[in-house]
């Protein structure tokens, strides 16, 4: 049976894949430090699937703690979403975003390299098509970025490429997530945002429990066709479920491969508001505002690359998404 560890597993996406994972069969190793989740996520997983991810509350910026995992445990590949992701906070704190993610990456892939672990499949994002590509996004497009958060993708990205270019052991799969969104059908997993959220769906559900008023749609004057932005929701199970065909990738094929993870169909604002009014059976009040600093008009991505080496597509759409998300938060209005 194999081994996979997987950073930032108490997270969002991360407690999605480890539900899969079990399921799956295989034996899993948590590594979090707790920054941006708690560690009744690993109980909720153990009540989802009956089966125990081992934890460690690790911080990857500790070298020598992230060393031990690996001795005490023989990892076979690991799952790294590991990292701080908020866009906003990365321009006011650059130096904890550049610190935090690379230098937590860095540490990850010497642990990996001193114990012979050489698989890895990598959280990138779309933010890494940055502003001057056209849709649908393909893998071989140029890169950039326009924020430190995006920046850290961008060079993981060349570090592992670089990596897997010095080696030919190694194989790494960085997967590019368009908008993941939704919950767990159980309604015991789901996103957990600090605060007030920054992301569409979370800050819809608050609206929808009566904890924040209205839904501020920024900007509804670009060029697409009811004026407010499009991006490629997809469901965090599809997503995780995702992870588990890049990991059998991994284990036939070396080097580094991008590939996008997206449902390849875009959906505005406005849409994602009224199938969420669908969902809860409740009204979505909207304010329009003028545009978010940063923000684009379109995003979706090409999922060719996907379907042919993955042989992995999304399966759920707008409704379901918005229908489990809710589901989710009903039940843990305060978070997990
Ligand atoms: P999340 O914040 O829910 O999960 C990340 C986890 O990493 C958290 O549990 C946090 O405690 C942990 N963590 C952070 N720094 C750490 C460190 N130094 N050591 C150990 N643990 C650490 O976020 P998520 O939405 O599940 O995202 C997972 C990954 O996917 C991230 O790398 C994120 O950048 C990437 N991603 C997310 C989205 C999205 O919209 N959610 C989109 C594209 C890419
Ligand atoms: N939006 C609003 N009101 C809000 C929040 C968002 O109108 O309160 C709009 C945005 O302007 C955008 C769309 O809803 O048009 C989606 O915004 P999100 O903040 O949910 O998502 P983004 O596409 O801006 O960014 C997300 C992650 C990034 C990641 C990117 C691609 O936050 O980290 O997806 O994966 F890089």
């Amino acid at each position: 049976m194999k081994t996979i560890l997987v950073t930032g597993g108490a997270g969002f996406i991360g407690s999605h894949t480890c539900v899969e994972l079990l399921n799956a069969g295989y034996e899993v190793v948590v590594l979090d430090n707790l920054i941006n989740s708690k560690e009744a996520s690993i109980d909720r997983i153990k009540e989802i699937t009956g089966k125990d991810a081992k934890f460690y509350k690790t911080d990857l910026l500790d070298y020598e703690d992230t060393l031990k995992v690996f001795s005490e445990n023989k990892i076979d590949a690991v799952i790294h979403f590991a990292g701080l992701k908020a866009v906003g906070e990365s321009v006011e704190k650059p130096l904890a975003y550049y610190e935090n993610n690379i230098g937590g990456t860095l540490n990850l892939l010497k642990a990996m390299k001193i114990n012979g672990c050489k698989k890895i499949v990598f959280s990138s994002s779309a933010t890494v098509y940055g502003v001057n590509n056209t849709v649908p996004y393909t893998e071989d497009m140029p890169t950039s970025a326009t924020n430190p958060y995006g920046y850290t993708k961008v060079m993981i990205e060349q570090i592992l490429k670089d990596i897997a270019f010095a080696d030919k052991e190694w194989s790494v799969v960085s997967l590019r997530y368009f908008n993941p969104i939704g919950a767990h059908e159980s309604g015991l997993i789901g996103e957990n945002p600090k605060g007030i959220p920054n992301n569409l769906v979370p800050y819809i559900a608050q609206v929808a429990l009566g904890k924040l008023a209205s839904l501020r749609v920024f900007g509804n004057d670009y060029d697409t066709p009811d004026g407010t932005g499009v991006r490629d929701y997809i469901h965090v199970v599809d997503l995780a479920k995702g992870h588990l065909a890049a990991l059998k990738y991994s284990d036939a094929n070396k080097g580094f491969q991008p590939i996008n993870l997206g449902t390849g169909k875009g959906s505005s604002v406005l849409e994602v508001a009224k199938a969420y009014e669908k969902a809860c059976g409740k009204e979505i009040p909207v304010v329009i505002t003028p545009r978010r600093a940063g923000d684009i008009a379109w995003s979706y991505a090409d999922t060719t690359l996907a379907k042919k080496l993955l042989g992995w597509e999304a399966q759920s759409g707008l409704d379901k998404m918005c229908a489990d998300s809710w589901n989710f938060t009903v039940k843990n209005p305060e978070g997990i």
